[in-house]
Protein backbone atom coordinates (compact mmCIF):
# COMPACT_ATOMS: atom_id res chain seq x y z
CA UNK A 1 0.00 0.00 0.00
CA UNK A 2 1.64 3.34 -0.96
CA UNK A 3 2.18 5.92 2.19
CA UNK A 4 -0.39 8.23 1.00
CA UNK A 5 -3.69 5.76 0.78
CA UNK A 6 -2.23 4.60 3.89
CA UNK A 7 -2.23 8.31 5.45
CA UNK A 8 -5.69 8.70 4.27
CA UNK A 9 -7.01 5.47 5.62
CA UNK A 10 -5.13 5.88 9.31
CA UNK A 11 -7.07 9.55 9.07
CA UNK A 12 -10.28 8.34 8.02
CA UNK A 13 -10.09 5.33 10.74
CA UNK A 14 -9.28 7.47 13.42
CA UNK A 15 -11.94 10.20 12.74
CA UNK A 16 -14.43 7.71 12.53
CA UNK A 17 -13.14 6.83 16.08
CA UNK A 18 -13.92 10.20 16.80
CA UNK A 19 -17.38 9.97 15.91
CA UNK A 20 -17.30 11.79 13.12
CA UNK A 21 -19.06 10.98 9.66
CA UNK A 22 -18.78 12.46 6.31
CA UNK A 23 -21.33 15.14 6.03
CA UNK A 24 -22.23 14.71 2.10
CA UNK A 25 -22.61 10.55 2.80
CA UNK A 26 -25.70 11.60 4.97
CA UNK A 27 -27.18 13.29 2.09
CA UNK A 28 -26.66 16.86 3.00
CA UNK A 29 -27.95 19.00 5.98
CA UNK A 30 -25.37 20.48 8.45
CA UNK A 31 -22.08 20.66 7.60
CA UNK A 32 -19.22 20.66 10.60
CA UNK A 33 -18.83 23.68 13.56
CA UNK A 34 -22.36 24.79 12.63
CA UNK A 35 -21.70 25.68 9.63
CA UNK A 36 -25.23 24.71 7.52
CA UNK A 37 -24.88 24.35 4.28
CA UNK A 38 -27.37 23.19 1.68
CA UNK A 39 -26.75 19.46 0.60
CA UNK A 40 -25.49 20.54 -3.09
CA UNK A 41 -22.98 22.84 -1.46
CA UNK A 42 -20.86 19.71 0.00
CA UNK A 43 -21.66 17.02 -2.75
CA UNK A 44 -19.67 15.84 -5.31
CA UNK A 45 -21.38 15.85 -8.73
CA UNK A 46 -20.81 13.27 -11.51
CA UNK A 47 -22.15 13.58 -14.47
CA UNK A 48 -23.58 10.22 -16.31
CA UNK A 49 -23.76 10.31 -20.35
CA UNK A 50 -26.52 7.76 -20.43
CA UNK A 51 -25.67 6.13 -23.76
CA UNK A 52 -22.25 5.44 -22.44
CA UNK A 53 -21.91 4.32 -19.17
CA UNK A 54 -22.82 1.44 -18.83
CA UNK A 55 -25.32 -1.49 -20.95
CA UNK A 56 -27.58 -3.46 -19.50
CA UNK A 57 -28.96 -5.38 -22.11
CA UNK A 58 -26.08 -5.79 -24.72
CA UNK A 59 -27.61 -3.76 -27.53
CA UNK A 60 -24.61 -1.01 -27.58
CA UNK A 61 -25.80 1.46 -25.93
CA UNK A 62 -25.94 2.20 -22.09
CA UNK A 63 -29.26 2.56 -20.41
CA UNK A 64 -30.82 3.23 -16.95
CA UNK A 65 -30.78 -0.26 -15.42
CA UNK A 66 -26.95 -0.41 -16.75
CA UNK A 67 -26.75 2.95 -14.10
CA UNK A 68 -27.96 1.10 -11.22
CA UNK A 69 -26.02 -1.25 -11.53
CA UNK A 70 -23.03 0.57 -10.73
CA UNK A 71 -24.08 2.58 -7.75
CA UNK A 72 -22.48 0.95 -5.61
CA UNK A 73 -18.74 2.17 -8.01
CA UNK A 74 -20.63 5.66 -7.53
CA UNK A 75 -20.99 5.23 -3.97
CA UNK A 76 -17.60 3.94 -3.08
CA UNK A 77 -15.88 6.56 -5.32
CA UNK A 78 -17.51 9.29 -2.98
CA UNK A 79 -20.09 10.78 -5.19
CA UNK A 80 -23.33 12.34 -3.64
CA UNK A 81 -25.32 13.10 -6.50
CA UNK A 82 -25.57 12.21 -10.18
CA UNK A 83 -27.16 14.39 -13.57
CA UNK A 84 -28.05 12.16 -15.84
CA UNK A 85 -27.99 13.98 -19.85
CA UNK A 86 -31.33 13.79 -21.18
CA UNK A 87 -32.83 10.04 -21.13
CA UNK A 88 -36.55 11.40 -22.36
CA UNK A 89 -38.13 10.05 -25.60
CA UNK A 90 -35.99 11.70 -28.53
CA UNK A 91 -35.10 10.79 -31.99
CA UNK A 92 -31.70 11.49 -30.75
CA UNK A 93 -30.60 14.17 -33.64
CA UNK A 94 -28.39 15.64 -30.84
CA UNK A 95 -28.63 12.33 -28.72
CA UNK A 96 -31.61 13.08 -26.72
CA UNK A 97 -31.03 17.32 -26.49
CA UNK A 98 -33.91 16.81 -28.68
CA UNK A 99 -37.11 15.76 -26.49
CA UNK A 100 -40.23 14.81 -27.60
CA UNK A 101 -42.04 14.11 -24.74
CA UNK A 102 -40.43 15.56 -21.31
CA UNK A 103 -42.34 13.35 -19.22
CA UNK A 104 -41.18 9.41 -20.28
CA UNK A 105 -38.26 6.95 -20.58
CA UNK A 106 -37.04 6.76 -24.00
CA UNK A 107 -37.73 3.28 -24.23
CA UNK A 108 -33.62 2.33 -25.54
CA UNK A 109 -32.76 3.71 -22.15
CA UNK A 110 -35.60 1.47 -19.96
CA UNK A 111 -39.21 2.38 -18.69
CA UNK A 112 -40.45 4.18 -16.29
CA UNK A 113 -40.55 1.45 -13.50
CA UNK A 114 -36.45 1.18 -14.19
CA UNK A 115 -36.23 5.27 -13.75
CA UNK A 116 -38.07 4.96 -9.99
CA UNK A 117 -35.70 1.70 -9.16
CA UNK A 118 -32.61 3.80 -9.72
CA UNK A 119 -33.73 6.57 -7.58
CA UNK A 120 -34.69 4.27 -5.42
CA UNK A 121 -31.85 2.41 -5.18
CA UNK A 122 -29.63 5.75 -5.68
CA UNK A 123 -31.28 7.28 -3.02
CA UNK A 124 -30.53 4.07 -0.22
CA UNK A 125 -26.67 4.86 -1.34
CA UNK A 126 -27.53 8.19 -0.12
CA UNK A 127 -26.96 9.48 -3.78
CA UNK A 128 -29.36 12.06 -5.21
CA UNK A 129 -30.62 12.38 -9.16
CA UNK A 130 -30.41 15.69 -11.28
CA UNK A 131 -31.98 15.55 -14.76
CA UNK A 132 -30.87 17.13 -17.34
CA UNK A 133 -34.11 19.72 -18.48
CA UNK A 134 -33.67 21.13 -22.37
CA UNK A 135 -35.34 24.83 -21.72
CA UNK A 136 -34.78 26.23 -24.78
CA UNK A 137 -35.67 24.05 -27.44
CA UNK A 138 -38.01 20.91 -28.15
CA UNK A 139 -37.50 18.22 -30.70
CA UNK A 140 -39.15 19.03 -34.19
CA UNK A 141 -41.57 15.41 -33.14
CA UNK A 142 -42.59 16.87 -29.88
CA UNK A 143 -46.33 16.69 -30.24
CA UNK A 144 -46.22 20.64 -29.32
CA UNK A 145 -44.26 21.62 -32.80
CA UNK A 146 -46.13 19.11 -34.80
CA UNK A 147 -49.39 20.95 -33.44
CA UNK A 148 -47.57 23.93 -34.02
CA UNK A 149 -46.14 23.92 -37.33
CA UNK A 150 -49.89 22.20 -38.50
CA UNK A 151 -51.13 25.79 -39.93
CA UNK A 152 -50.72 29.39 -38.88
CA UNK A 153 -53.60 29.20 -36.60
CA UNK A 154 -52.94 26.07 -34.92
CA UNK A 155 -53.62 26.03 -31.31
CA UNK A 156 -49.82 26.28 -30.17
CA UNK A 157 -48.24 27.92 -33.13
CA UNK A 158 -47.40 30.88 -31.20
CA UNK A 159 -45.18 28.16 -28.65
CA UNK A 160 -42.41 28.33 -31.12
CA UNK A 161 -41.06 31.40 -33.12
CA UNK A 162 -42.36 31.27 -36.40
CA UNK A 163 -41.89 34.83 -38.80
CA UNK A 164 -42.15 35.78 -42.46
CA UNK A 165 -38.75 35.51 -44.57
CA UNK A 166 -37.23 38.59 -45.31
CA UNK A 167 -37.86 38.47 -48.86
CA UNK A 168 -38.43 34.98 -51.54
CA UNK A 169 -35.60 33.10 -50.23
CA UNK A 170 -34.63 35.16 -47.59
CA UNK A 171 -34.54 34.29 -43.88
CA UNK A 172 -36.13 36.38 -41.49
CA UNK A 173 -32.57 38.06 -40.31
CA UNK A 174 -28.65 37.39 -40.37
CA UNK A 175 -28.77 35.07 -36.86
CA UNK A 176 -26.92 31.87 -37.01
CA UNK A 177 -27.63 28.34 -35.68
CA UNK A 178 -24.39 27.52 -33.90
CA UNK A 179 -24.50 24.08 -35.09
CA UNK A 180 -23.36 25.10 -38.65
CA UNK A 181 -26.39 26.57 -40.50
CA UNK A 182 -28.17 29.78 -40.51
CA UNK A 183 -30.95 29.79 -37.65
CA UNK A 184 -33.83 29.71 -39.16
CA UNK A 185 -35.75 26.84 -41.21
CA UNK A 186 -38.67 27.91 -44.01
CA UNK A 187 -41.45 25.44 -43.28
CA UNK A 188 -43.42 25.02 -46.72
CA UNK A 189 -46.34 24.06 -45.65
CA UNK A 190 -47.70 27.41 -43.68
CA UNK A 191 -44.35 29.27 -45.37
CA UNK A 192 -43.16 30.55 -42.74
CA UNK A 193 -39.32 30.15 -41.08
CA UNK A 194 -39.50 29.05 -37.26
CA UNK A 195 -36.17 29.53 -35.27
CA UNK A 196 -33.69 27.40 -33.73
CA UNK A 197 -30.51 28.26 -32.04
CA UNK A 198 -29.36 24.52 -32.77
CA UNK A 199 -30.09 22.14 -35.27
CA UNK A 200 -33.40 22.40 -37.65
CA UNK A 201 -34.41 19.73 -35.75
CA UNK A 202 -34.61 21.87 -32.12
CA UNK A 203 -37.07 24.25 -32.62
CA UNK A 204 -36.65 27.23 -30.11
CA UNK A 205 -39.73 27.41 -27.80
CA UNK A 206 -41.18 30.79 -27.66
CA UNK A 207 -40.46 31.45 -23.73
CA UNK A 208 -42.45 34.47 -24.73
CA UNK A 209 -46.01 32.80 -24.39
CA UNK A 210 -47.07 31.97 -20.64
CA UNK A 211 -48.60 28.87 -21.78
CA UNK A 212 -44.87 27.52 -22.58
CA UNK A 213 -44.13 28.81 -19.23
CA UNK A 214 -46.33 27.09 -17.70
CA UNK A 215 -46.27 24.19 -19.26
CA UNK A 216 -42.28 23.71 -19.00
CA UNK A 217 -42.56 24.58 -15.04
CA UNK A 218 -44.94 21.72 -15.22
CA UNK A 219 -42.85 19.29 -16.39
CA UNK A 220 -40.13 20.54 -13.41
CA UNK A 221 -42.79 19.52 -11.18
CA UNK A 222 -43.71 16.32 -12.56
CA UNK A 223 -39.93 15.35 -11.60
CA UNK A 224 -39.58 16.50 -8.73
CA UNK A 225 -42.41 14.68 -7.83
CA UNK A 226 -41.08 11.81 -8.77
CA UNK A 227 -37.84 11.94 -6.03
CA UNK A 228 -35.40 14.23 -8.40
CA UNK A 229 -33.70 16.21 -6.44
CA UNK A 230 -33.20 19.05 -9.11
CA UNK A 231 -32.42 19.74 -12.93
CA UNK A 232 -29.18 20.83 -14.68
CA UNK A 233 -30.61 23.47 -17.26
CA UNK A 234 -29.62 22.79 -20.38
CA UNK A 235 -28.79 26.43 -22.83
CA UNK A 236 -29.92 28.89 -20.56
CA UNK A 237 -28.41 31.64 -22.60
CA UNK A 238 -30.49 31.47 -25.60
CA UNK A 239 -33.85 31.17 -23.80
CA UNK A 240 -35.35 34.41 -25.39
CA UNK A 241 -34.52 36.39 -28.63
CA UNK A 242 -35.07 40.04 -29.59
CA UNK A 243 -38.77 39.75 -30.72
CA UNK A 244 -37.81 43.00 -33.27
CA UNK A 245 -35.03 39.87 -35.04
CA UNK A 246 -32.57 42.56 -35.11
CA UNK A 247 -29.46 41.82 -37.18
CA UNK A 248 -26.75 41.17 -34.65
CA UNK A 249 -23.36 42.64 -35.50
CA UNK A 250 -20.75 41.04 -37.65
CA UNK A 251 -17.35 41.29 -36.14
CA UNK A 252 -13.54 40.53 -36.96
CA UNK A 253 -13.26 36.43 -37.92
CA UNK A 254 -14.47 33.44 -38.87
CA UNK A 255 -16.14 30.46 -37.06
CA UNK A 256 -15.60 26.81 -37.31
CA UNK A 257 -17.55 26.47 -39.93
CA UNK A 258 -16.25 29.42 -41.97
CA UNK A 259 -18.92 31.60 -41.54
CA UNK A 260 -18.39 35.14 -40.07
CA UNK A 261 -18.46 35.34 -36.74
CA UNK A 262 -21.35 37.01 -35.04
CA UNK A 263 -21.62 39.40 -31.76
CA UNK A 264 -24.78 37.65 -30.74
CA UNK A 265 -26.31 40.40 -28.61
CA UNK A 266 -29.67 39.70 -29.73
CA UNK A 267 -30.27 36.29 -29.66
CA UNK A 268 -27.92 35.47 -26.18
CA UNK A 269 -28.42 36.47 -22.70
CA UNK A 270 -31.01 38.68 -23.18
CA UNK A 271 -32.34 40.24 -19.25
CA UNK A 272 -35.50 37.90 -19.42
CA UNK A 273 -33.74 34.94 -19.01
CA UNK A 274 -32.90 35.95 -15.53
CA UNK A 275 -36.94 36.13 -15.11
CA UNK A 276 -37.40 32.54 -16.47
CA UNK A 277 -34.56 31.53 -13.67
CA UNK A 278 -36.72 32.92 -11.25
CA UNK A 279 -39.65 31.18 -11.94
CA UNK A 280 -37.44 27.81 -12.00
CA UNK A 281 -36.06 28.71 -9.17
CA UNK A 282 -39.05 29.81 -7.40
CA UNK A 283 -40.97 26.55 -8.48
CA UNK A 284 -37.69 24.31 -7.43
CA UNK A 285 -37.48 25.51 -4.29
CA UNK A 286 -41.49 24.04 -3.48
CA UNK A 287 -39.32 20.87 -3.58
CA UNK A 288 -36.24 21.63 -1.97
CA UNK A 289 -34.53 21.12 -5.47
CA UNK A 290 -31.48 22.39 -6.98
CA UNK A 291 -31.09 24.11 -10.07
CA UNK A 292 -27.57 23.65 -11.90
CA UNK A 293 -26.98 26.15 -14.77
CA UNK A 294 -25.00 24.97 -18.40
CA UNK A 295 -24.21 29.18 -18.18
CA UNK A 296 -21.39 29.79 -20.85
CA UNK A 297 -20.38 32.95 -19.26
CA UNK A 298 -17.65 35.14 -20.78
CA UNK A 299 -16.66 36.93 -17.59
CA UNK A 300 -16.90 36.62 -14.03
CA UNK A 301 -19.76 39.06 -13.78
CA UNK A 302 -22.01 37.58 -15.95
CA UNK A 303 -21.75 34.16 -13.72
CA UNK A 304 -22.50 35.79 -10.70
CA UNK A 305 -25.87 37.38 -12.52
CA UNK A 306 -27.18 33.91 -12.60
CA UNK A 307 -27.10 33.09 -9.24
CA UNK A 308 -29.67 36.31 -8.98
CA UNK A 309 -29.77 39.99 -7.16
CA UNK A 310 -31.48 38.51 -4.50
CA UNK A 311 -29.91 34.48 -5.03
CA UNK A 312 -33.39 34.28 -6.50
CA UNK A 313 -31.78 32.24 -9.51
CA UNK A 314 -29.59 29.28 -10.07
CA UNK A 315 -28.18 27.87 -7.08
CA UNK A 316 -25.40 26.74 -8.97
CA UNK A 317 -24.46 27.94 -12.25
CA UNK A 318 -21.95 26.32 -14.03
CA UNK A 319 -18.27 27.99 -13.70
CA UNK A 320 -16.97 26.76 -17.04
CA UNK A 321 -14.35 29.48 -18.14
CA UNK A 322 -11.46 27.18 -16.60
CA UNK A 323 -12.02 25.27 -19.76
CA UNK A 324 -11.56 28.13 -21.75
CA UNK A 325 -7.75 28.44 -20.45
CA UNK A 326 -4.56 27.22 -22.94
CA UNK A 327 -1.99 25.99 -21.16
CA UNK A 328 -1.49 25.54 -17.52
CA UNK A 329 -0.94 28.91 -15.96
CA UNK A 330 -0.59 29.10 -12.00
CA UNK A 331 -1.38 32.78 -12.74
CA UNK A 332 -4.12 32.79 -14.65
CA UNK A 333 -5.69 30.49 -12.39
CA UNK A 334 -5.08 32.14 -9.31
CA UNK A 335 -7.17 35.45 -11.12
CA UNK A 336 -10.04 33.33 -12.21
CA UNK A 337 -10.20 31.69 -8.29
CA UNK A 338 -9.54 35.57 -6.76
CA UNK A 339 -12.17 36.88 -9.19
CA UNK A 340 -14.82 34.11 -8.44
CA UNK A 341 -14.10 34.26 -4.51
CA UNK A 342 -14.63 37.78 -4.53
CA UNK A 343 -17.57 37.79 -6.36
CA UNK A 344 -19.04 35.95 -2.94
CA UNK A 345 -21.16 33.54 -4.20
CA UNK A 346 -20.77 29.33 -3.89
CA UNK A 347 -18.76 28.58 -6.97
CA UNK A 348 -19.24 25.59 -9.06
CA UNK A 349 -16.22 24.38 -11.09
CA UNK A 350 -16.28 22.10 -14.10
CA UNK A 351 -13.16 21.38 -15.95
CA UNK A 352 -14.62 18.87 -18.69
CA UNK A 353 -17.98 17.34 -19.56
CA UNK A 354 -19.84 15.87 -22.97
CA UNK A 355 -19.20 18.62 -25.06
CA UNK A 356 -15.66 19.05 -24.13
CA UNK A 357 -12.88 17.86 -24.74
CA UNK A 358 -12.01 15.44 -21.96
CA UNK A 359 -9.28 17.18 -19.21
CA UNK A 360 -7.22 14.50 -19.75
CA UNK A 361 -6.36 15.06 -23.66
CA UNK A 362 -6.60 18.96 -23.31
CA UNK A 363 -4.41 19.04 -20.23
CA UNK A 364 -2.00 16.20 -20.95
CA UNK A 365 1.50 16.52 -22.61
CA UNK A 366 1.91 13.33 -23.38
CA UNK A 367 4.81 12.81 -21.15
CA UNK A 368 3.31 13.10 -17.98
CA UNK A 369 -0.79 13.01 -18.28
CA UNK A 370 -1.26 10.73 -15.23
CA UNK A 371 0.49 13.59 -13.04
CA UNK A 372 -1.61 16.65 -14.72
CA UNK A 373 -4.93 14.44 -14.42
CA UNK A 374 -4.41 14.24 -10.52
CA UNK A 375 -2.94 17.88 -10.97
CA UNK A 376 -6.13 19.03 -12.18
CA UNK A 377 -8.42 17.02 -9.69
CA UNK A 378 -6.77 18.13 -6.96
CA UNK A 379 -6.93 21.66 -8.13
CA UNK A 380 -10.72 21.30 -8.45
CA UNK A 381 -11.33 19.12 -5.78
CA UNK A 382 -10.01 21.40 -2.92
CA UNK A 383 -11.27 24.73 -3.92
CA UNK A 384 -14.39 26.41 -2.24
CA UNK A 385 -17.62 25.28 -4.15
CA UNK A 386 -19.33 22.45 -5.10
CA UNK A 387 -17.65 19.98 -8.17
CA UNK A 388 -18.90 18.19 -11.32
CA UNK A 389 -17.09 15.70 -12.72
CA UNK A 390 -17.64 13.77 -15.99
CA UNK A 391 -18.08 9.99 -16.21
CA UNK A 392 -14.11 8.30 -16.81
CA UNK A 393 -12.38 11.49 -15.79
CA UNK A 394 -11.67 9.51 -12.39
CA UNK A 395 -10.03 6.89 -14.41
CA UNK A 396 -7.94 9.10 -16.86
CA UNK A 397 -9.88 8.36 -20.09
CA UNK A 398 -8.93 10.32 -22.98
CA UNK A 399 -10.40 11.29 -25.82
CA UNK A 400 -11.18 9.12 -28.70
CA UNK A 401 -11.65 10.83 -31.67
CA UNK A 402 -13.02 9.69 -35.02
CA UNK A 403 -10.27 9.57 -37.67
CA UNK A 404 -12.67 9.88 -40.76
CA UNK A 405 -15.84 11.78 -41.69
CA UNK A 406 -18.09 8.67 -42.22
CA UNK A 407 -17.64 7.24 -38.90
CA UNK A 408 -18.66 10.40 -37.25
CA UNK A 409 -21.84 10.25 -35.73
CA UNK A 410 -22.20 13.99 -33.73
CA UNK A 411 -23.86 15.78 -36.82
CA UNK A 412 -21.89 18.67 -36.24
CA UNK A 413 -18.61 16.88 -36.61
CA UNK A 414 -20.61 16.01 -40.76
CA UNK A 415 -21.15 19.62 -40.60
CA UNK A 416 -17.80 21.34 -39.73
CA UNK A 417 -15.06 18.23 -41.20
CA UNK A 418 -12.54 18.43 -40.48
CA UNK A 419 -11.99 21.75 -38.61
CA UNK A 420 -15.52 20.54 -36.39
CA UNK A 421 -15.07 17.31 -35.20
CA UNK A 422 -17.96 16.82 -33.19
CA UNK A 423 -18.46 15.50 -30.22
CA UNK A 424 -18.37 11.67 -30.55
CA UNK A 425 -14.05 11.40 -28.96
CA UNK A 426 -15.42 12.85 -25.07
CA UNK A 427 -18.64 10.53 -25.03
CA UNK A 428 -16.96 6.80 -25.53
CA UNK A 429 -18.04 4.19 -23.33
CA UNK A 430 -17.27 3.97 -19.83
CA UNK A 431 -14.13 2.12 -19.35
CA UNK A 432 -14.95 -1.14 -16.77
CA UNK A 433 -12.18 -3.95 -17.40
CA UNK A 434 -9.97 -4.35 -19.80
CA UNK A 435 -11.76 -6.83 -21.76
CA UNK A 436 -14.40 -6.53 -24.90
CA UNK A 437 -15.67 -3.51 -25.46
CA UNK A 438 -14.05 -2.57 -22.15
CA UNK A 439 -16.77 -4.17 -19.99
CA UNK A 440 -19.49 -1.89 -21.50
CA UNK A 441 -21.74 -3.87 -23.03
CA UNK A 442 -21.22 -7.37 -24.46
CA UNK A 443 -22.35 -5.88 -28.10
CA UNK A 444 -20.38 -3.36 -30.26
CA UNK A 445 -20.87 -0.11 -28.65
CA UNK A 446 -22.47 2.71 -30.30
CA UNK A 447 -19.00 4.50 -30.31
CA UNK A 448 -15.54 2.36 -30.62
CA UNK A 449 -13.46 1.72 -27.49
CA UNK A 450 -9.51 2.92 -27.39
CA UNK A 451 -6.88 0.74 -27.39
CA UNK A 452 -6.09 3.05 -24.23
CA UNK A 453 -9.27 1.67 -22.54
CA UNK A 454 -6.47 -1.56 -21.97
CA UNK A 455 -4.64 0.37 -19.01
CA UNK A 456 -7.16 2.83 -18.48
CA UNK A 457 -10.25 1.08 -16.50
CA UNK A 458 -11.87 0.39 -13.55
CA UNK A 459 -10.92 -2.91 -12.59
CA UNK A 460 -7.05 -2.30 -13.57
CA UNK A 461 -7.17 0.99 -11.69
CA UNK A 462 -8.52 -0.56 -8.43
CA UNK A 463 -5.45 -2.68 -8.44
CA UNK A 464 -2.97 0.05 -8.74
CA UNK A 465 -2.49 2.38 -5.70
CA UNK A 466 -0.69 4.93 -7.74
CA UNK A 467 -3.60 5.05 -10.45
CA UNK A 468 -5.65 8.16 -10.95
CA UNK A 469 -8.79 6.13 -9.73
CA UNK A 470 -7.16 5.75 -6.69
CA UNK A 471 -6.18 9.38 -6.46
CA UNK A 472 -9.58 10.53 -7.00
CA UNK A 473 -11.31 8.27 -4.33
CA UNK A 474 -8.45 10.03 -2.04
CA UNK A 475 -9.52 13.28 -2.90
CA UNK A 476 -13.17 12.86 -2.61
CA UNK A 477 -12.41 11.29 0.62
CA UNK A 478 -10.54 13.79 1.57
CA UNK A 479 -13.23 16.68 0.74
CA UNK A 480 -15.60 14.46 2.67
CA UNK A 481 -13.86 14.46 6.34
CA UNK A 482 -12.28 17.54 6.07
CA UNK A 483 -13.96 20.32 7.25
CA UNK A 484 -11.66 23.30 6.36
CA UNK A 485 -12.30 21.52 2.92
CA UNK A 486 -15.62 22.16 2.62
CA UNK A 487 -16.31 25.21 4.74
CA UNK A 488 -13.03 26.58 4.71
CA UNK A 489 -11.92 30.16 3.50
CA UNK A 490 -9.69 30.22 0.17
CA UNK A 491 -6.23 32.29 1.26
CA UNK A 492 -3.71 32.30 -1.88
CA UNK A 493 -0.18 31.80 -0.75
CA UNK A 494 2.86 32.77 -2.74
CA UNK A 495 1.23 35.03 -5.21
CA UNK A 496 3.96 36.06 -7.07
CA UNK A 497 4.79 32.54 -8.14
CA UNK A 498 4.11 31.73 -12.13
CA UNK A 499 4.80 27.99 -11.68
CA UNK A 500 3.01 26.88 -8.38
CA UNK A 501 -0.90 27.83 -7.21
CA UNK A 502 -0.41 27.71 -3.58
CA UNK A 503 -3.35 28.23 -1.18
CA UNK A 504 -4.53 27.61 2.44
CA UNK A 505 -8.34 26.49 3.26
CA UNK A 506 -8.95 27.42 6.68
CA UNK A 507 -11.95 27.18 8.64
CA UNK A 508 -11.60 27.80 12.63
CA UNK A 509 -8.66 26.36 13.84
CA UNK A 510 -8.08 23.60 11.20
CA UNK A 511 -6.25 25.00 8.17
CA UNK A 512 -5.10 22.48 4.97
CA UNK A 513 -2.63 23.79 2.72
CA UNK A 514 -2.64 23.06 -1.24
CA UNK A 515 0.60 23.09 -3.25
CA UNK A 516 0.07 22.09 -7.01
CA UNK A 517 3.23 22.49 -9.32
CA UNK A 518 1.40 23.06 -12.87
CA UNK A 519 4.97 23.31 -14.30
CA UNK A 520 6.68 20.58 -16.10
CA UNK A 521 10.13 21.34 -14.16
CA UNK A 522 11.22 21.16 -10.97
CA UNK A 523 10.29 23.60 -7.61
CA UNK A 524 11.37 24.73 -4.64
CA UNK A 525 9.31 25.72 -2.57
CA UNK A 526 9.19 27.98 0.21
CA UNK A 527 5.85 28.75 1.99
CA UNK A 528 5.62 32.18 3.16
CA UNK A 529 2.90 31.02 6.12
CA UNK A 530 3.98 34.08 8.64
CA UNK A 531 1.27 35.91 7.76
CA UNK A 532 -1.13 33.01 8.59
CA UNK A 533 -0.07 33.20 12.21
CA UNK A 534 2.20 30.11 11.89
CA UNK A 535 5.66 30.81 13.21
CA UNK A 536 6.77 27.07 12.90
CA UNK A 537 4.21 25.60 11.01
CA UNK A 538 4.78 21.06 10.90
CA UNK A 539 2.85 19.92 8.14
CA UNK A 540 0.55 16.48 8.24
CA UNK A 541 0.51 14.78 5.07
CA UNK A 542 -3.00 14.25 3.99
CA UNK A 543 -1.94 13.54 0.12
CA UNK A 544 0.90 13.92 -2.08
CA UNK A 545 2.55 12.35 -4.86
CA UNK A 546 6.03 14.25 -4.64
CA UNK A 547 8.84 11.98 -4.68
CA UNK A 548 10.25 12.47 -0.92
CA UNK A 549 8.27 12.69 1.07
CA UNK A 550 9.28 16.42 3.36
CA UNK A 551 10.06 16.45 6.83
CA UNK A 552 6.97 17.90 8.94
CA UNK A 553 9.00 21.04 9.59
CA UNK A 554 10.42 21.41 6.17
CA UNK A 555 10.45 25.10 5.38
CA UNK A 556 10.32 24.02 1.85
CA UNK A 557 9.47 21.71 -0.83
CA UNK A 558 11.06 19.63 -3.85
CA UNK A 559 7.97 19.69 -6.18
CA UNK A 560 8.32 17.83 -9.22
CA UNK A 561 7.00 18.32 -12.11
CA UNK A 562 2.74 18.58 -11.96
CA UNK A 563 3.42 17.49 -8.38
CA UNK A 564 0.83 17.64 -5.57
CA UNK A 565 1.39 18.86 -1.92
CA UNK A 566 -2.25 18.25 0.84
CA UNK A 567 -1.31 18.67 4.17
CA UNK A 568 -3.18 20.09 7.72
CA UNK A 569 -0.99 23.01 8.98
CA UNK A 570 -0.29 22.70 12.83
CA UNK A 571 2.04 25.30 14.52
C1 LIG B 1 -25.89 21.90 -24.55
C2 LIG B 1 -25.71 20.42 -24.42
O1 LIG B 1 -24.76 20.17 -23.41
C3 LIG B 1 -25.28 19.93 -25.78
O2 LIG B 1 -24.84 18.59 -25.74
C4 LIG B 1 -26.43 20.12 -26.72
O3 LIG B 1 -26.03 19.74 -28.02
C5 LIG B 1 -26.89 21.59 -26.75
N1 LIG B 1 -26.97 22.17 -25.44
C6 LIG B 1 -28.24 21.70 -27.37
O4 LIG B 1 -29.21 21.17 -26.51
Amino acid sequence: MSKTIAAVILLSVALLALGASPASAQGGGAAADGVTHAWWQDAVFYEVYPRSFADSNNDGIGDLRGITQKLDYLKDLGVNAIWITPCFPSPQVDFGYDVSDYEAIDPMYGTMADFDQLVAEAKKRGIRVILDFVVNHTSDQHPWFINSRSSRTAEKRDWYIWRDGKGPGQPPNNWLSTFGTIAWTLDPKTNQYYYHYFYPQQPDLNWRNPAVEKAMLDVTRFWYKRGVAGFRLDAVDTLYEDPNLTDDPVVAGTDKFGRPNLDEKYNKKLPEVHDAMRKLRSTADEYGAVLIGETWTTNVDELRDYYGAKNDELQMPMDLLMTGFTGLHADEYRKHIAAVNAAGHWPTYVITNHDIVRSYTRYGDGKRNEDIAKMMAALYMTLRGSVIMYYGEEIGMANNDPQRKEDVQDPIGRIGWPKEIGRDGERTPMQWTNGVNAGFSAAKPWLAVPASAKTHNVESELQDPNSVLNFYKQLLHLRHFESALRDGEYISLNDRDPNVLAYVRRYKDQAIVVVLNMSPSDQNVALDLAPLGYKAPHFGVLLTNLATRPSPDARALAMGPYTVFIAAIAD
